[in-house]
């Protein structure tokens, strides 16, 4: 994909100079990375070089996890995560997160699109045709209203893992996310499902800053603009994902990208 027209681009997120360890483990090293709306980043590199943890600090649920102490700075459109004055629960609101395994609420459909909302507003906040005009935008965004407009009071997990994966992205879009963080979200699909999802991403990366892990090679080539490469907790290489696989600067990319190790 060309990534032409994002140079003078705002970023949106910004990590500087991040520190991470788990215990005394250092898994993140001196990252400095800067996310530009409007396109998809793929965070690639070999299994356990830190791409999920590097993930989990912009909505900061690696905190979570306990015995975690992360140094460095991460903005956000401008504002630092970790300033005392941010609520975490407004920060999960606007930074949405898709992970591997599609995990809708066992709950109806109608109601997963809604269960954030839910959560972050106030009782009655919204009337019944308010409410329906909401999960019809959501699930036509994803390309899933036609598919289950006439069966929105079943369980959103009787859907396809596909149709459940899109569900799990229009839940995050009624809370007008700033950013959409994606961990592997196609790695329980089939190539089909695969397709269709890269096929919504470049729709929806218009209005919202996407940052997916994957690692697959051929999915970060077809799917993303730009690719930042992971090694050993460090930023290798970020650029235009043309310049990462036919054009790498560093020899540790070279090595990755054409399948010498990961
Ligand atoms: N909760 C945790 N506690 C301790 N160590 C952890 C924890 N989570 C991850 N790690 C370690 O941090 C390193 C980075 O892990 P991470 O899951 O971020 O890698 P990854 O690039 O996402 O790998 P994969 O491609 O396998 O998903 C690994 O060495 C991992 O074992
Ligand atoms: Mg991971």
């Amino acid at each position: 994909m060309d990534a032409a027209n994002t140079s003078s681009a705002v970023y949106t997120v910004q990590a500087t100079g991040l520190n991470l360890w788990y215990g005394d483990f250092q898994a993140l090293r001196d990252v400095t990375i800067r996310v530009k709306p409007g396109i998809i980043t793929a965070l690639i590199g070999p299994s356990g070089c830190g791409k999920t943890t590097l993930l989990r600090c912009f909505n900061r649920i690696n905190e979570r996890y306990g015995n975690v102490t992360t140094t460095g700075e991460i903005t956000i459109l401008g504002k630092n995560i970790y300033d005392r004055d941010v609520s975490l629960s407004t920060l999960r609101k606007s930074i949405g997160m898709v992970f591997q395994r599609p995990n809708p609420l066992p709950i109806s459909i109608y109601e997963n699109i809604l269960f954030g909302v839910r959560a972050h507003t106030p009782r009655r906040a919204f009337n019944r045709r308010q409410r329906d005009e909401m999960v019809e935008a959501a699930l036509r965004n994803v390309q899933l209203w036609d598919e289950v407009k006439d069966r929105l009071r079943h369980r959103g997990t009787d859907l396809t893992l596909e149709q459940q994966q899109k569900l799990c992205i229009a839940r995050l879009l009624p809370l007008k996310p700033q950013v959409i963080l994606m961990d592997e979200p196609c790695s329980a699909l089939d190539a089909e499902g695969t397709e269709r999802i890269e096929e919504l991403l470049d729709t929806l990366c218009r209005d919202y800053t996407i940052l997916m892990v994957t690692h697959n090679m051929a999915q970060a080539r077809r799917a993303s603009h730009e690719c930042i490469f992971m090694l050993l907790g460090r930023i290798i290489e970020h650029g235009s994902t043309l310049d990462v696989f036919l054009r790498p600067q560093q020899a540790e990319t070279a090595m990755y990208v054409s399948g010498h190790y990961g």
